[in-house]
């Protein structure tokens, strides 16, 4: 069983209302079964799997995965996940007292927490690039705002493919344009874009982009990369080291000690999987669907339809009724969940209370539907 859009082809729990693929993923029962089967090749001669089998295997999916994200193979390490890959950078990015370095009021918590260490060991600053209250949704306003925040002083700027809290998509060619004119190397953070976008990371030339696949590529949890443009390569130091770190970029970086790698080797079944169906037939099926949920729910809490979104994701500022910082963002979201039995995301964003909706392929209308329902009833 292997369509996408039928719902008992996911791992997922049917009787629950799954409206937030975008924080976690999902998988399907066969990418699920391939997962299996590297474990269990694993588990049935550990010695051989780890000091023989591995390292080809993970070579094999490293040409793979960077093929899809259309990067240089030889670009490529692979990352347990983005917050995995954001640390690698910012634990070898040479930074020295009186530089910058740039991130906005969107960046996710890991990643902003990676820089925020990085500069308090080489006493660099950091600095936040102010976003507007949440409105249009082509990231213009992004791409402005971490323009005025470039400085002479700005080393690295960080910035999201797609935004976390807003669910914004963001023109990293812009943004690396924007930072190469000041002499800025650029992390493009894309936890959300394999799979929800088509990906030319070469063609975006970004010094860093790093990516999830088990985000909207539907991989095993614990599949990530990170694309190094060349002159970086050498300079790139594992944020924890393993026994292999002697080996240097891209193996050196790719053991993380002993641990379970099958997520990463599931990949590329993923990935055919997710090709079988179409980046760009999933992307506007969701696109359109999110777009529809999210105007059912606008209505149901009164509110006027949130300007369209080009992604599966999309964020709804929530009534002040309903929920007006973090801890009640964070018990409305129990509260569906006791009540409908729907997992949602809820969060701040741009300082509001707001609720992201996402749309893969085992959703359909009637999910926003009843989701609206109950906000209605409740707000
Ligand atoms: C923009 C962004 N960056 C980084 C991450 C972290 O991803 P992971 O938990 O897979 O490391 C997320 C997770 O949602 C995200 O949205």
């Amino acid at each position: 069983m292997n369509d996408l859009f039928d719902r008992a082809a996911w791992a997922l729990d049917p009787d629950t209302l799954h409206l937030n693929h975008g924080s976690f993923g999902a998988v399907t029962k066969v990418v699920r079964r391939e997962q299996d089967r590297w474990r269990r090749i694993a588990q049935a001669n550990p010695n051989g799997f780890f000091t023989r089998a591995l390292a080809d295997a993970v070579d094999a999916v490293r040409i793979r995965v960077a093929a899809f994200v259309q990067a240089d193979p030889a670009a490529v390490v692979l990352q347990p996940n983005v917050t995995w890959g954001a640390s690698t950078v910012l634990a070898s990015f040479p930074l020295k007292p009186g530089d910058e370095v740039l991130i906005t009021d969107d960046t996710y918590a890991a990643v902003r927490a990676a820089a925020s260490y990085a500069c308090a060991r080489s006493g660099a600053q950091l600095v936040q690039a102010a976003l507007p209250p949440l409105g249009e949704r082509d990231g213009a306003d992004i791409v402005t705002a971490v323009e005025d925040r470039l400085s002479p002083r700005t080393r690295l700027a960080i910035v999201d493919h797609i935004t976390s809290p807003s669910a914004v998509a963001v023109d990293p060619y812009a943004i690396v344009a924007r930072c190469r004119a000041n002499g800025t190397a650029v992390l493009i953070d894309g936890a959300h874009a394999p799979g929800m976008l088509s990906l030319d990371v070469r063609a975006i030339g970004a010094d860093f982009y790093t990516g999830n696949f088990h985000k909207w590529c539907c991989a095993p949890w614990g599949s990530a990369y990170l694309a190094v443009a060349p002159q970086w390569r050498e300079e790139l130091r594992a944020a924890v080291p393993g026994s292999e770190v002697y080996r240097g970029f891209p193996a050196g970086l790719e053991w993380w000690g002993t641990a379970d790698y099958s997520a990463l080797l599931a990949t590329p079944f993923a990935l055919d999987t997710l090709g079988a169906a179409g980046v760009e037939v999933l992307l506007e099926r969701n696109t359109a669907l999110v777009n529809e949920g999210a105007g059912l729910v606008a209505a149901a809490l009164g509110q006027q339809s949130p300007s369209p979104t080009s992604i599966a994701m999309i964020t709804l500022q929530l009534p002040r009724r309903l929920a007006w910082d973090i801890e009640s963002a964070r018990a409305l979201r129990q509260r569906v969940a006791d009540d409908i039995g729907a997992e949602i995301m809820t969060t701040m964003a741009r300082g509001s209370a707001a609720l992201r909706l996402s749309a893969q392929a085992y959703n359909r209308v009637e999910d926003y539907e009843r989701l609206a329902r109950y906000l209605g009833a409740i707000g």
